[in-house]
């Protein structure tokens, strides 16, 4: 009788050998990284999730390493500042016109604790929405004086109620550099830049380090970025190895060693109102988010480091 092996290998021919391999190396991964201890950072790490390029996955990363942190044990808030809603659909928060949000925040009517939502998936993950209505807010917030700083005050303020400690705030930014984006910006200290490893990859990089270094000028001297993060990534093609090598040339220090690899799983999930780190747990997005968000829990002490030197430095 044919065996399993023999079965796989005449459905795949030749590809069989590196398929299966593939899928060794995803269950290994997956059992390393089930035993992995994700630390606590010291305070609370506040993170944007920002690149003004659209589609390069910022949404997918803001969502899948706040539902791995969070599966790893650690507390998290996701705050959802695009009009389009997308991290809230993913994290399957209500964000419908009636439903409260983040627009609701910036105008000073509720606070976070108001708004924010319980993810379906994850008890250790909350969600403070966003809806199209925040599309207005860009407009109706240009005359007010603090306008850079409203989300700002309404984070420091929930996050010094003793009752409500995270470990980790993740801000997901929408694909421009206006007011919403420069509101989030000023309300973290940490940006984490998603590059997709694709041949424009790097365009447009320059304009998003000179606004951010004009917010760090004016507004907020304790922004560092302190992540980035290669997405959409085919370790198949040249072209992809050349993007990595050449970010990581450039910001060594910056640039996470693990890669989130184009996976099927990871763009169906949104559609189910999840997370790839629920809709399919044990496939290769998943288990690489996992790994990302695990490096990036482990790089808290040298990150805090260096926001205490900035913070010293002023
Ligand atoms: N690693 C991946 N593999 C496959 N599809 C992906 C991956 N990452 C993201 N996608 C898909 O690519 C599209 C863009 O991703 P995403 O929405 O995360 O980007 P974005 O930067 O947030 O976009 P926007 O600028 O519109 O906010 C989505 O359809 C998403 O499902
Ligand atoms: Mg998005």
């Amino acid at each position: 009788m044919e065996s399993a092996t023999e079965t796989i290998k005449r459905i795949f021919g030749d590809d069989s050998d590196s398929l299966g391999s593939e899928i060794a190396e995803t269950t290994s991964r997956y059992d390393r990284l089930t035993k992995s201890r994700f630390p606590k950072p010291t305070r609370t790490r506040c993170i944007a999730v920002a690149n003004q390029k659209g589609g390069v996955g910022k949404t997918t990363t803001a969502v899948n390493i706040a539902a791995a942190l969070s599966k790893g044990g650690l507390k998290v808030l996701v705050i959802d500042m695009d009009p389009q809603g997308n991290a809230s659909t993913a994290l399957g928060a209500a964000h419908g016109s009636k439903d409260y949000s983040v627009y609701d925040v910036l105008e000073g009517r509720r606070s976070i604790h108001d708004v924010m939502q319980q993810c379906p998936d994850f008890p250790r993950l909350d969600v403070v929405p966003a809806s199209i209505e925040l599309s207005g807010a860009e407009l109706e917030i240009a005359q007010v004086d603090d306008r850079n700083d409203l989300l700002h005050r309404a984070v420091d303020t929930f996050l010094k109620d003793p009752n409500s400690h995270y470990d980790y705030v993740i801000v997901d930014c929408p694909p421009s550099l206006g007011l919403l984006v420069i509101n989030a910006m000023c309300a973290v200290t940490e940006m984490l830049i998603p590059i997709q490893a694709e041949y424009y990859a790097l365009e447009g990089l320059g304009q998003l380090i000179h606004t951010i270094g004009l917010v760090q000028k004016h507004y907020n001297p304790n922004l560092l970025v302190s992540t980035m993060l290669v997405t959409m990534f085919d370790r198949r093609t040249l072209l992809s190895r050349e993007v990595f090598n050449e970010v990581k040339g450039h910001y060594p220090s910056i640039v996470l060693d693990t890669t989130i690899p184009r996976a099927v799983k990871i763009s169906e999930a949104p559609s189910f109102n999840k997370t790839v780190i629920s809709y399919d747990p044990h496939g290769i997005g998943a288990v690489a988010y996992g790994e990302a968000a695990l490096e990036i829990a482990r790089r808290a002490p040298a990150v805090i480091r260096a926001l205490k030197d900035k913070e010293g430095r002023e």
